[in-house]
């Protein structure tokens, strides 16, 4: 049994006997305690700050008397008069061990550091980013001993940090010399190592100790909206979001329109890269000046992406895309320079780390939501709709995660709905019908109040009522079928069939008038039976792929439902449930997840230990690709119905009553031909 002194660190627990003299920092790499260092022990960086606790600990069985730590040296006193250090905190490099200790090891000082994430579903990152900063003193050049700066810096590193296998780039090499003699021989090094690197890689140097951080950007590189977050690379925060509309919408609304573009025009994939790649750059610099950071501190990008944004954003030609067997040109997680992807307005060594994609259809934007949400590590059945132009659909639980796609189409995002829009101030969100006086009063964006609210008109006045976006019409629709409007097959009735001079004649069919804005300039806005096509189709889309995976599953019903997605985010899960988008579940079930994928573009950056779980489930998760199913196509007619023609919803049946009204004339309350004469 050692006689000598015992620390034990907290959080960790981790524990072990050590000479006195002994440095905390120096116990806790032999114990592998998490006490992160920066400047190497020079009570430079204070990222080894600690919290020595003094008195009886029964638990631990010692006792910890006030001289248990040697003290305060020079050096701390002399950071504490510069930095000051906070109440009860020591640095962890500079005090010694005298005596039995313990050790707490506050959560800013640990590398790994747990990052509680703020969404639905709380769930914890462990930081373990692939760039750190590293403060090394290189010795100076002597004539007796020639050799290179670098060579001095490469020893430096192996001694002080036992870091081996260090390369550069050759614009650091020529920086290197300047920067050693402008630091004093004192130089902090941003140094990459990703999760199937052999070698360290230089990113950026900076004379002395750099007192500044270092990001990375998480880029969910949408079809129709490029989503950015700013990232500390130290501790995983969100410095600043932005996002941008993808300029490549001009070449076509969703994503095979613009493989059709690149397919009739020579050069239109080039075209379509170039513009993406210019929107990435200028996200970066806006995203740098909204984080008050300069760009250059961006030495890490991860992008999460559909597998034709994928193609694109890396220069390779869709087409195959857009053709069965809808072959992808490469389907691992890549790991490149940002150069190669001409991200110029970040740190010209930047790296970049793209997840895997999962099929022809399935990409890396959907390899994020699983690793955000994590199906495979659920007890019960999950299923995650990513809604988009191209729903992204995961079905899984510990035993196994199925994984699909289906072209639900722009319509969700207010595309190819008559008075259709972006989801931008002043258009409906929210919408309701009293399904007595099948009254509608709806929210627009951009204020609180409902359109009934006596202040309504004074509070939209600067936006105006200028359309209806994905939620707002998704609403409409089930709120009509609610209120008797449309009956199952999702016909609109007549004015004198629903009762309502809402329901106006539109040639041979019928719509529904939500607001007239035309007495003050402003547009009429109706529901046409065009629009309600335009939705049967793309949630009969979603919901088809959402059936196909529970027949390959064996099962017919869910335990729970994940709406991920910007879009997902502003989905009502009850008219959701109504309209038959997702299977019938207890709507307490049903969540939504925000932006999951961001958020697993943001563990990645975080986590290089995250990015090798994402590679090892999408190798174990099970493709289905629904254009080759035969039975996608009788999933999609019956899920044409509102809710369904077939499928039961007793969860929706007990929180509903959705009126039996048929408005085809020439079949009765069943959909059954009636008889003539
Ligand atoms: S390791 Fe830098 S101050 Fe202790």
């Amino acid at each position: 049994m050692s006689t000598d002194p015992l620390v034990i660190f907290t959080p960790s627990g981790k524990r072990g006997h050590f000479p006195v003299g002994t440095p905390i920092l120096t116990a806790a790499r032999q114990l592998g305690v998490d006490l992160d260092s920066v400047c190497g022990g020079r009570g430079i960086c204070s990222k080894c700050q600690i919290t020595p606790s003094y008195g009886e600990f029964p638990k631990h069985g010692v006792t910890v008397s006030d001289d248990a730590l040697s003290e305060w040296n020079s050096v701390e006193e002399r950071y504490d008069r510069i930095r000051g250090l906070p109440k009860g905190r020591r640095l962890g490099c500079q005090a010694t061990v005298q005596g039995d200790i313990v050790v707490d090891v506050p959560p800013e000082s640990q590398v790994h550091r747990q990052v509680v994430r703020k969404a639905a579903t709380q769930r914890d990152i462990i930081m373990a980013p692939a760039t750190h900063l590293y403060y090394v003193e290189v010795q100076e050049p002597d004539m007796h001993e020639p050799s290179g700066d670098f060579e001095r810096l490469k020893d430096a590193l192996r001694v002080q940090w036992q870091i081996e296998g260090v390369t550069a780039p050759m614009n650091i090499m020529r920086r290197l010399q300047k920067t050693l003699r402008k630091g004093e021989w004192k130089i902090t090094i941003a140094l990459h190592k990703g999760h199937r690197d052999e070698t360290h890689r230089i990113l950026d140097i900076f004379p002395g100790f750099y007192e500044g951080r270092i990001y990375g950007l998480a880029i969910d590189l949408g079809s129709t909206t490029i989503a950015a977050h700013l990232c500390d690379l130290r501790n995983g925060n969100v410095i600043a979001s932005s996002g941008v509309m993808n300029p490549q919408i001009r070449f076509g609304e969703d994503l095979m329109s613009r493989v059709s573009y690149a397919m009739m025009n020579p050069g239109g994939d080039k075209e379509m890269t170039d513009a993406v790649r210019i929107a990435i750059n200028s996200l970066a610099q806006s995203i740098a000046i909204e984080g008050n950071i300069d760009p250059s501190q961006i030495v890490e990008t991860v992008f999460v992406c559909n597998p034709v944004m994928h193609h694109l954003l890396l220069g390779i030609d869709p087409v195959e895309l857009g053709q069965a067997p809808f072959a992808l040109a490469t389907s691992e997680s890549l790991s490149l320079e940002a150069q190669a992807l001409d991200l110029t307005a970040i740190n010209e060594n930047a790296r970049v780390f793209i997840l895997p994609c999962i099929a022809g259809h399935v990409g890396a934007d959907a390899a994020a939501v699983a690793l955000s949400e994590e199906p495979n590590k659920s007890e019960e059945l999950v299923l995650i709709v990513d809604v988009g132009t191209n729903a992204e659909i995961l079905l899984g639980n510990k035993t196994r995660v199925l994984a699909c796609s289906s072209p639900t189409g722009p319509a969700f995002e207010g595309a190819q709905i008559s008075a259709g829009q972006r989801a931008a101030p002043g258009a409906i969100e929210r919408l309701e019908i009293d399904p007595i006086t099948k009254e509608p009063r709806f929210k627009v964006i951009g204020s609180d109040l409902w359109s009934d609210d006596p202040a309504f008109a004074e509070a939209t006045a600067a936006t105006g009522i200028t359309g209806i976006c994905g939620s707002g019409i998704i609403e409409a629709v089930a709120e009509m079928r609610l209120a008797g409007l449309l009956d199952a097959r999702g016909l609109i009735g007549s004015a004198d069939q629903t009762g309502t001079a809402r329901c106006l004649p539109e040639g041979r069919t019928h719509s529904y008038l939500i607001w007239d804005g035309t007495a003050s300039g402003g547009p009429r806005l109706t529901v046409t039976q065009g629009d309600i096509r335009a939705i049967q189709l793309a949630k009969s889309a979603l919901y088809a792929g959402a059936r196909l995976l529970m027949d390959e599953m064996g099962v017919d019903t869910v335990d729970r439902v994940v709406l991920a997605g910007a879009f997902g985010a502003h989905i009502s899960p009850r008219h959701a449930m109504v309209l038959g988008m997702i299977p019938d579940v207890p709507l307490d079930k049903v969540q939504s997840a925000g932006n999951a994928a961001g958020t697993g573009a943001r563990i990645a950056l975080s986590s290089i230990d995250a990015r090798a779980q994402i590679e090892k489930t999408v190798r174990e998760i099970i493709k289905v690709e629904t254009a080759i199913e035969p039975r996608f196509q009788e999933h999609f007619v019956n899920a044409n119905a509102i809710p369904h023609a077939t499928d039961p919803f007793p969860n929706l049946n007990g929180i509903v009553t959705l009126p039996k009204v048929n408005f085809n004339a020439k079949t009765d309350g069943e959909g059954r031909r009636r008889r003539r004469g």
